[in-house]
């Protein structure tokens, strides 16, 4: 019997979790989700570990100024051992639920340091990580994985590492490295892993809406779901999810509501330090998603993408919006509407997973 997972928001419902993502998840992103319907459980972005390191101080923020009531596990990228401990015990003196270790990012940058991702192709390297942080680590000790590095040849020996090291939850992010975010997502391959570890499993990868989380839930028979992309795009997703998996009717979301979401992102990200254009800029990085399912032509990502001032941004999101505010926001991407640039361009994987390079 592995350690008890903190009390879920509805006792005996599936799990929910935001996935971790750089450049997205800090503090200010995990009080707007919250204000929305709050998952489970949060993740941190990825604090990087090396001889150099110190936990980031922003990213300490999401977890020691974290006001939303939910638990937030800290991530790990590394591959040094004694820097990995370090790091860990130094976390440990926060308030986490728990470290988590990333062994999916699939950036060349991180995966040729073999960190994140590049950890996939050595099991051996991956069975003296796990050792060291289970060692350190008496609370829950967490791991977050894809299914290979460019094959999925060593899938169940990791598995079986996850089951020596006695990890307390696996997120499973089903595709490989090699296939970073837009292939299809490997749902038996999760199934595989629920079937085979002895720890809850969470599937992770293209939740697009509460329906098709109860479609991933009943076909890996995971413990739960990890949303990362689909909240951006829609910050309800995981309230949507405890509607499902009650059997309620799922509410569904307006034109309206999204304009006020964007407000609330806007001034709970602002920063005295962002000049404005940079932080107009940094909205169209969110609203990348969120265009994905306000029109089926794209008409407002054209527009919204051309913004130069607050003013302008503002004036595109009212004219899109606003004029027909009780339309429907659509449940899940308009098929073709997709974020830009996309994360399988050259230019855009050159460098770490972050929303500047990776929006598909
Ligand atoms: C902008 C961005 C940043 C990400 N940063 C991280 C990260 O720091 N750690 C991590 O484990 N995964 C990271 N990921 C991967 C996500 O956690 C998730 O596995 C992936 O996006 C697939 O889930 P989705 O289809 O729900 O988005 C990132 C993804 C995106 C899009």
């Amino acid at each position: 019997m592995g350690r008890p997972l903190p009390d879920s928001l509805v006792p005996g419902q599936p799990l929910t979790a935001l996935a971790p993502m750089q450049d997205v998840t800090d503090l200010a992103f995990m009080r707007v989700i919250s204000r929305y319907g709050a998952p489970d459980y949060f993740f941190t972005e990825f604090f990087r570990v090396h001889g150099q390191s110190r936990p980031e101080k922003h990213i300490l923020r999401s977890i020691d100024e974290n006001d939303t009531g939910r638990p937030v596990f800290a991530q790990l990228i590394g591959e040094d051992l004694g820097h990995l401990a370090r790091t860990a015990e130094e976390l440990l003196r926060h308030r986490v639920a728990g470290i988590d270790l990333n062994l999916g990012c699939p950036a060349p940058k991180v995966y040729k340091k073999n960190v994140g991702g590049g950890l996939l192709r050595d099991p051996a390297k991956i069975g003296e990580i796990l050792a060291l942080l289970r060692s350190v680590v008496p609370g829950l000790f967490t791991v977050k994985m894809r299914i290979g590095f460019d094959d999925t040849n060593s899938f169940e020996r990791v598995l079986d590492l996850i089951n020596e090291h006695r990890v307390d939850l696996l997120s499973v992010h089903g595709r490989t490295v090699k296939e970073m975010y837009r292939s299809e997502v490997h749902y038996d391959f999760i199934a595989r892993a629920v079937a085979h570890v002895r720890c809850p499993v969470l599937a992770n990868g293209n939740v697009l809406s509460s329906s098709r989380a109860a479609g991933v839930l009943a076909e890996t028979r995971a413990a739960g779901v990890m949303i990362g992309r689909h909240a951006i795009r829609n910050p309800w997703i995981f309230r949507q999810c405890r509607e499902q998996f009650a059997g309620r009717t799922v509410t569904p979301v307006t034109l309206a509501e999204v304009r006020s979401y964007i407000d609330c992102l806007y001034a709970e990200t602002r920063t005295a330090e962002i000049p404005e254009r940079a932080h107009v800029n940094k909205m169209k990085k969110y609203l990348n998603f969120v265009g994905q399912s306000v029109d089926a032509s794209g008409a407002f990502l054209h527009d919204m993408r051309r913004a130069e001032t607050e003013q302008d941004l503002f004036k595109i999101c009212d004219r899109h919006l606003l004029t027909e505010p009780g339309r429907e926001f659509s449940a899940e991407p308009y098929p073709g509407v997709i974020a830009r640039p996309n994360c399988e361009t050259p230019s855009a994987t050159a460098d770490g997973c972050s929303l500047e390079t990776v929006t598909a």
